[in-house]
């Protein structure tokens, strides 16, 4: 979409947002009327949106979604309300549970307590997990489906064919990590069957690249739509959302890298005794993934910003 199309684009679905003239017709057909009735025009929507202009708008100088007392009109259990009621949810057990995750970590490192204490805050630790690395993906799902659905980014039926093979990517992906999950944590006098550890041996470096790809791809169209070129996504504070989505999947690449020597140090530590120097070693392994953890706690909270602020 050019400059100008996307220009009027944006002011007329902003006029029909505040005017609640969607075409509210199915999961992945919710519409914003591209020539609106006499009973949906805004007046004075031709001047502008300056005096309209919302806090997020004002201070980075982009423009934003107003913040004017919108309600969807119609069926509170249309499938635009439930998704986004997900999507703001997913919130809460993504930054909650890594709270949950953050002081189990600790306790489990703690030395000064027993080996068996440290293998049970382990297991509490690796469980709690599941709740961001499913809510990452998850949110994504969910956010893409919420994008199109409300032609916020990626109209028409090559977006809609996206958003539909994000679900179904997004729920064998999570199906994928709860499977890493279940075949990881496994007891040792029950190790899982030889064909989903080989399973799993080929999901980790796909699970990677996918973030690799998806932070990559997600970065581009958003600067590409920002630029005002023919960019999928209409929305500039949508954009800007996902470049910093883009920058908390990075930091799960990162947290990532770091994991194995994080993960070999425990495995020393849970079985050959705790020492001086493999207790140094987890520390060391520690500090470098905790700076990831900070960057996305920091990451979630702009983005909620950005959405309700933009
Ligand atoms: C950490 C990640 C994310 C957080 C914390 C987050 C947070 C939120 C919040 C709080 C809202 C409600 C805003 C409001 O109604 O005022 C929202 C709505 C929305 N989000 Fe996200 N989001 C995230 C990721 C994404 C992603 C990745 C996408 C797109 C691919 C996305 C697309 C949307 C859309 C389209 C809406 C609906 C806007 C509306 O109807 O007003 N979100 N998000």
């Amino acid at each position: 979409m050019g400059g100008d199309t996307k220009a009027r684009y944006y002011l007329v679905a902003e006029a029909a947002w505040l005017r609640g003239c969607y075409l509210p017709a199915g999961l992945f057909s919710r519409r914003v009327l591209s020539n609106p009735p006499a009973a949906c025009q805004m007046p004075g929507l031709a001047g502008g949106r300056s005096e309209q202009s919302s806090l997020f708008s004002t201070v980075l100088g982009v423009r934003g979604r107003n913040m004017t007392d919108v309600r969807l009109e119609g069926d509170v259990f249309e499938p635009y309300a439930l998704l986004k009621t997900l999507h703001i949810l997913l919130i809460a057990t993504w930054l909650g549970m890594d709270f949950g995750t953050f002081i189990s970590y600790k306790k489990m490192r703690d030395p000064s307590l027993s080996i068996d204490t440290r293998k049970q805050m382990y297991r509490v630790f690796a469980l709690i997990d599941m709740g961001p690395r499913s809510s990452l993906v998850l949110m994504l799902t969910l956010g893409v489906a919420l994008s199109h659905m409300g032609s916020w980014a990626f109209a028409g039926a090559g977006g809609r064919a996206f958003a539909i093979v994000t679900a179904i990517v997004g729920i064998l992906w999570v199906a994928g990590l709860w499977h890493q999950y279940w075949v990881h944590e496994a007891l040792p006098d029950n190790p899982r069957p030889e064909l989903h550890v080989r399973a799993q041996k080929v999901f980790r470096p796909v699970d990677i690249w996918l973030r690799v790809g998806l932070a990559g791809g997600l970065a581009v169209a958003a600067v590409v739509s920002l630029a005002g070129a023919e960019g999928p996504i209409y929305a500039d504070w949508l954009a800007w959302k996902l470049i910093l989505f883009a920058g908390i999947v990075m930091s799960g690449v990162g947290i990532r890298m770091f994991l194995p020597a994080v993960a070999s140090a425990v495995k020393d530590i849970f079985t050959k005794g705790s020492t001086p120097e493999r207790e140094a070693a987890l520390t060391e392994g520690s500090r470098r993934t905790v700076r990831f953890v900070y960057a996305i706690w920091v990451l979630i909270i702009a983005i909620t910003w950005v959405a309700i602020a933009g």
